[in-house]
């Protein structure tokens, strides 16, 4: 039998090893923190959550705790936001700006704190505002971003024309439309939908994502990547994460050779001016390296074009299963811009059906059903609770989308319910969907993706009417970013 000091000295390491598990379960009951599930230390609520789709058990305790409410992911302390008006407070307070890097992500790369998407501080304000500021000259206004991206709209329409009414999976092309237009901006090149190259990267990407889901064990525990099996899914995402970094490296080189930095043409270039600028003037290019650079390309390009293209196909599903609303909004295209002429973004304020398709569409597919995660940068009181430095914050639309208090009946896809009986966007209803987020950290390229939502919707019904043989799955693939599963649509033209 073991001696009784022994027994206490077990105790003590357990207690040290936990302690910080102990204090919040305890100050969950002292009601210091807010309420949720119970969680085991070490292993968290991994019994109890849905690992292939942890947005179905999220929603269930954000019924059963509130809008606020805490949960164990593994060892990572999170708290969640159920309701709206708490998720823009919460988005929009400077002290939860950070990211979190307690996943697997962050040991793909030693160097993933100095991206956009996923750092924090000095290097990550700098690199934001320098891309914002870059992508407004190259793109994101008006003018120029219109026509790059009525230009792959056209190429797309061409695409399914193609295809000559026969059936056929539209998500190769749109996803090449998508991604075109942002490789223009950052790099004035672009790519052809039969290119293998650019079907491997788009490939390599998707799995990638598909593969960095929430609940899978790896990422709640990232230490199970030196474990077998899980030490082979760790490595295959890892030499996948490095094969798409290469082509960006490539052509930044490729880049340099012609650069003049007296007529820079993108983002790319924009990026080298900088560099030139400090190597001259300061002698150090500080953090305007060709890694940040490859870096910064990788975010822009993957964040850009999965999102958007998992958007639009799932907006062709919804079509695809409600023909009157795509009839109806086909009435609208027909009334604001006919059919002899491209759509630009001037057309979408008197758009008021397209809006609301749109925004029911991102509510009903949920795709990025908490967001991207943020993270406390100090002790922070909200509504009575002290939420301590460190804790995740989850805003999670996914219940918010599908609350019957705010919807009624929210598993129908019904964009009338944007509008009133004049026929007017219901603002104050609109402003219940925040695909892009809002605060410091709000999805940089918002300007550019609600022009390619507006613009490659419109353009691919102002020609085709979209059905199918079969009628589309509407269930999520487990992923980051939840995509359909697989579909063929049919597009016919209209004439
Ligand atoms: C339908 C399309 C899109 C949706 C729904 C979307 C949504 C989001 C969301 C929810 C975030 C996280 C915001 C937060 O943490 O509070 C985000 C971040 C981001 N998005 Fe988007 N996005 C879209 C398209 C784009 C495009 C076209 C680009 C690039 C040009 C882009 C670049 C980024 C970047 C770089 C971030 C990280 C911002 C940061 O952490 O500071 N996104 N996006």
């Amino acid at each position: 039998m073991m001696s009784l000091p022994w027994v206490l000295v077990i105790v003590l390491l357990f207690w040290y090893r936990f302690r910080s598990y102990f204090r919040c379960m305890l100050e969950r009951r002292s009601g210091r923190l807010p309420p949720g599930p119970w969680a085991w230390p070490l292993f968290g609520t991994i019994l109890t959550i849905d690992r292939r789709h942890p947005q179905k058990t999220l929603r269930k305790w954000a019924a059963t705790y509130g809008t606020i409410f805490s949960f164990y992911l593994g060892e990572r302390f999170c708290v969640a936001a159920s309701d709206m008006p708490t998720i823009r407070r919460l988005m929009k307070d400077k002290r939860f700006e950070n990211r979190c890097h307690a996943g697997m992500i962050m040991h793909l790369d030693g160097q993933f704190d100095k991206s956009i998407i996923m750092g924090n501080g000095e290097i990550w304000r700098e690199h934001r505002r320098f891309s914002m500021a870059a992508l407004r000259d190259f793109g994101f206004s008006k003018a120029g971003g219109e026509e790059q991206v009525q230009n792959e709209a056209a190429l797309l329409v061409a695409e399914f024309q193609g295809h000559q009414g026969r059936s056929f999976d539209p998500k190769i092309s749109i996803a090449t439309s998508v991604a075109n237009v942002i490789s223009y901006m950052l790099f004035s090149d672009g790519f052809d939908c039969s290119d293998p190259r650019f079907r491997q990267y788009e490939e390599t990407v998707a799995a990638n994502i598909a593969e960095l889901s929430s609940g899978t064990p790896l990422e709640i525990f990232p230490w199970l990547r030196f474990i077998h099996p899980f030490s082979v899914q760790f490595n295959r995402i890892q030499r996948r994460f490095k094969y798409c970094q290469r082509p960006m490296m490539d052509l930044i080189q490729e880049h340099k050779k012609s650069f003049d930095p007296n007529s820079p043409r993108d983002y790319v270039d924009a990026f080298l001016c900088v560099q030139e600028g400090r190597r001259r003037t300061e002698d150090s290019v500080g953090t305007y390296t060709d890694e940040q650079l490859m870096r910064n390309l990788g975010d822009l390009y993957v964040a850009g074009f999965e999102t958007t293209t998992t958007f639009l196909r799932w907006a062709l599903i919804y079509l695809i299963l409600h023909p009157r609303v795509q009839a109806k909004l086909q009435g609208e295209i027909d009334v604001v811009i006919g059919s002899s002429r491209a759509p630009t973004m001037t057309d979408k304020a008197p758009m008021v059906y397209t809006e609301a398709v749109i925004l029911e569409v991102f509510r009903l597919s949920d795709f990025l059903p908490f967001l991207i995660p943020h993270c406390a940068t100090e002790d922070v009181q909200i509504d009575g609770y002290v939420i301590p430095e460190g804790t995740e914050i989850w805003p999670l639309v996914t219940y918010h989308y599908c609350n019957a208090k705010v919807w009624g009946d929210p598993q129908v896809f019904r964009p009338e319910r944007f509008l009133d009986d004049k026929d007017q966007l219901l603002q104050s209803l609109a402003d219940e969907i925040q695909p892009y987020s809002t605060g410091r950290r709000a999805c940089l390229g918002e300007p550019l993706a609600k022009m390619e939502v507006f613009i490659l919707l419109t353009t691919i019904l102002q020609h085709f009417t979209i059905s199918s043989q079969t009628t589309p799955d509407t269930e999520h693939l487990p992923a980051f970013i939840l995509a359909p599963p697989s579909f063929e649509i049919i597009a016919t033209p209209r004439t």
